[in-house]
């Protein structure tokens, strides 16, 4: 694994922005796995604003969202299918057609597992997967003691991460108890895995997933497992590594 400190989430952004613009300089077809929440923002600015100036195709361009709530409305400003089309594919011009997110409705969820897997098989799977980390390890919402075989499915978030998210709603009881993810054996599958970390309160989780043993315990680790990841953090989410 590959550890990259960066001076801020921006310089972070911009990085994994060329990161995911190398992919597509050899398939303008790349597929792109997103991720939802405050860290990837920067990596979306910088990609908006890099395609505009480099006057990039992206009319082919797929993309993929790690994860859902189940239940929310999906015009809910705080769903992740409205996060994608407002951070990621209207600002980066992508074809709303091509990009996917999982299917939170509570009586679609139980069954959307399985086609979201087929769906990435068709689309040739994820060439650039961009990860966040919860503060409890989670990667997409495989929440500890998620199997690292697991697949898309439908899962029950934890409080701490209930109350990390509490913040995006008016009030914390708001917040999904469920969720559709990609399960850590479906992210283990994209070609190159990019994780990024900012501040202070990822230290111990981005410590535990790079250096710690692998573990269910700590859903994380479970980059240690890919061939090709690199973690992006700033020296205060680096703090904690050896
Ligand atoms: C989001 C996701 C989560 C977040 C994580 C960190 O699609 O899958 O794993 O990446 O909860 O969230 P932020 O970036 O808001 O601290």
């Amino acid at each position: 694994t590959e550890v990259v400190i960066v001076s801020d989430a921006a310089a972070g952004g911009e990085l994994a922005a060329r990161a995911v613009l190398a992919a597509l300089d050899t398939r303008p077809d790349a597929v792109l796995g997103l991720a939802t929440g405050s860290t990837p923002l920067p990596v979306y600015r910088a990609l908006a604003e890099l395609i505009g100036r480099e006057r990039r195709d992206v009319s082919r361009v797929g993309a993929f969202a790690l994860d859902e709530y189940v239940g929310l409305p999906a015009d809910h400003p705080q769903s992740y299918r409205s996060y994608v089309a407002r951070e990621v594919t209207g600002p980066l011009g992508l074809d709303p057609r091509l990009v996917h997110v999982p299917d939170g409705d509570p009586e679609r969820a139980r069954t959307a597992g399985e086609e979201y897997e087929r769906a990435i098989e068709a689309a040739g799977g994820v060439d650039v997967q961009l990860l966040g980390i919860g503060t409890d390890g989670h990667l997409g919402f495989n929440e500890p003691g998620s199997s690292f075989a697991s697949r898309t499915r439908v899962k029950t978030l934890t409080e701490r991460t209930r109350r990390d998210n509490a913040r995006f709603f008016t009030t914390p009881d708001e917040v999904p108890l469920h969720c559709v993810t990609q399960g850590l054996g479906t992210i283990l599958r994209a070609r190159h895995l990019l994780l990024l970390a900012f501040g202070a309160s990822k230290a111990p989780a981005i410590a535990a997933a790079v250096e710690g043993p692998l573990t269910a315990s700590h859903p994380a680790s479970a980059v240690q497992l890919h061939p090709h990841a690199t973690v992006i953090v700033d020296e205060p989410a680096a703090s904690r590594l050896a």
